[in-house]
Parts: C-alpha cells; structure tokens; sequence
C-alpha cells in the first residue's frame, strides 16, 4: 500500500514506513534507550546525547538536510506511534555508479515479525523505482546471521569480505559485502 509520495507506506507486517520529521526526536530518543544494549555490538559508539530528544532533534536535522540533498532518505518504522525501526539508504551516488548503502535495525521487542525483511523490500523498492538506483550495497558483521538473512531473502548477494570495514563498537571490524543490482 504506497501512499501518493512515493517515500512512505504501510507494510504488510502493519507498520508504517515514512522519511523521519523532527517531531520524531522524542519517539526516536525513547527508542534508542529501549535498545541501547540490543544496538550496541551492531553501531558505532554513541555519546550521551545521542539518546536525548535534544541529541535526536540535531541528528534528525542532520539526516534530513542529507536528504535534501539527495545524498541519503532516512525512514522511520512506526508501529501505533512507537518506533520499532530505523532504515537509511545512504551515500546516494549517481553517474556510472548510480548506487547506496542500505542500513537498518528494528526494536528488540519486534524481532521476528518479518519487519526488517519487509522493511528492506520497500527500500529496494524505492531505490529501483522512485531513485532509479542500479545497485544497492549492504555490509554486516560475518557473524550477523539474522541480518544475511533479512538481505538474501530480498535478493542481495554476498560480494566478499572487506577488512577493517567500519568502526562498530569502537573497532575496526570486518565486514561482509552484500550487493543487489536492480535492473
Ligand atoms: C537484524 C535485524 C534487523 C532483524 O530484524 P527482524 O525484524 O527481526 O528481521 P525479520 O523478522 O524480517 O527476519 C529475521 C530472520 O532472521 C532469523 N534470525 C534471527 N536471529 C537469528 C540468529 N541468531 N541466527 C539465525 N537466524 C536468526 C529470524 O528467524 C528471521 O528468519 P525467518 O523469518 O526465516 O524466521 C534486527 O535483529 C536488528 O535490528 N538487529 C540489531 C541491529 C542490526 O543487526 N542491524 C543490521 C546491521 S547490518
């Protein structure tokens, strides 16, 4: 069920996807202090602030002026007004590469609903149609089964292992390449 924008929609798991507003600081904040521990081996390090209404007002803001400018389109997961996701496709880049990143995570409390899985077929998508992407890309941890599963059940492929990929947790860390081309 895709509303007229073309960037939100109801998926079939019942939760709605749309682009982040500033008005979600509070949900967001909530959201990331219900999942502190259940996000922290998969992110980056977080200061303090990052799970404040006032640090997610600034991080929101940030993301929707990546938006603008067409680099990036950060989605909310809604579920009767409470955040249960987060996904961005971001690092947009058109010409010959005409390809972004894919990342996302959903609320511990609704692991296994099928929302990731839903959630990443809505960006592919976006991406394909809306974006007009060639490819999208995503990198996860080797030992994160769960999120391999999610990307190879929308049709990603792995592509290889790059080392010392990003910096999860405070480290370095390898990680698996997925990529789906679309056309
Ligand atoms: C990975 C994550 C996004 C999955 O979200 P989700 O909404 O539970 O995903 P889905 O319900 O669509 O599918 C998950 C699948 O993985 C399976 N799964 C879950 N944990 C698993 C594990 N430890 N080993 C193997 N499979 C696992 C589930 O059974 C399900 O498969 P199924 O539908 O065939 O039963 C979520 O757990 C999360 O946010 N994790 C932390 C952050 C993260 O890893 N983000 C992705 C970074 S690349």
């Amino acid at each position: 069920m895709e509303s007229s924008d073309g960037m939100g929609a109801v998926l079939g798991v019942g939760v709605r996807v749309r682009v982040l507003r500033v008005s979600d600081a509070g949900a967001m904040a909530a959201a990331y202090r219900r999942n502190r521990e259940h996000l922290a081996p998969w992110e980056p390090l977080r200061d303090e602030a990052f799970f404040t209404v006032a640090g997610q007002r600034n991080s929101i803001s940030a993301k929707l002026a990546q938006y603008r400018a067409g680099s990036d389109v950060p989605w909310v997961l809604l579920d009767q007004g409470l955040v249960v996701g987060v996904m961005t496709l971001s690092g947009i880049v058109r010409g010959p590469f005409l390809s972004a990143n894919l990342g996302y995570w959903v609320d511990e409390e609704n692991n296994g609903r099928g929302i990731a899985s839903a959630a990443v077929a809505y960006a592919v998508g976006a991406a394909r149609t809306e974006l007009g992407l060639h490819r999208v890309q995503a990198a996860t941890l080797p030992h994160n089964t769960a999120s391999q599963k999610v990307l190879q059940r929308a049709g990603f492929q792995p592509i290889g292992l790059a080392p010392e990929y990003l910096q999860i947790a405070g480290t370095w860390q390898d990680h698996t390449l997925f990529q789906l081309i679309l056309h």
